[in-house]
């Protein structure tokens, strides 16, 4: 199911991108890399990104429990799609796909002309496979001054779709 996050998803959130570039970002950044932007997540920049933007997660019934698969963020405003990450073990089931329809749905995206990301370089195919294009080398720097090499991408909404 996918749904609005809440405050107390943001205790999850660590685990779950650390996990998500651990694992699906490898074939492309250094370990060094890897470590330096996972240091980054912390439980406060999630609420932060729930208030200033919107925050998408999937979450299933498991074991009678109830698991955070994946999260999204959308910058409708800026017409950016910030975040997309989904745990190693629900990868490749249409989790992203599913996630990433949703933020181009999301209350406010279905007024702007084109939606931006930076794609980390491992997701470039994903992105390409749902309508983005490349648009150009970027970086995305980390707070120890480290830069992680990008690709930027831009979709025309209506297309792809
Ligand atoms: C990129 C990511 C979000 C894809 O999520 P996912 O749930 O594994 O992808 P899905 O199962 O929804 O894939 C949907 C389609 O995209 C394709 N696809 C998925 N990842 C791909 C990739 N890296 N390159 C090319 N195609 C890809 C799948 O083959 C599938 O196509 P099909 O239906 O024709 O078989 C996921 O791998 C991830 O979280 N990666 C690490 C975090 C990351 O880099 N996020 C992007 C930051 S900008």
């Amino acid at each position: 199911m996918i749904r609005v996050a809440k405050p107390e998803d943001a205790e999850l959130l660590p685990a779950l991108q650390r996990a998500s570039v651990l694992a699906q970002c490898a074939s492309v950044y250094s370990a060094v890399q890897l470590a330096e932007w996972a240091a980054s997540f912390v439980p406060d920049s999630y609420r932060i990104m729930m208030d200033t933007r919107q925050m998408l997660v999937d979450e299933v019934e498991d074991g009678g429990g109830r698991v955070l698969r994946a999260f999204g963020v959308i910058d409708a405003r800026h017409a950016r799609i910030n975040a997309l990450y989904v745990a190693p073990a629900a990868a490749g089931k249409g989790v992203g796909r599913a996630l990433l329809a949703a933020l181009e749905a999301a209350p406010g995206a279905s007024g702007v002309g084109e939606l931006r990301l930076s794609a980390t370089l491992n997701a470039v195919g994903f992105y390409e496979a749902h309508g983005y294009e490349r648009c150009g080398a970027t970086t995305h720097r980390l707070a120890s001054g480290a830069e992680l090499a990008c690709e930027s991408m831009r979709k025309v909404l209506g297309f792809g779709r």
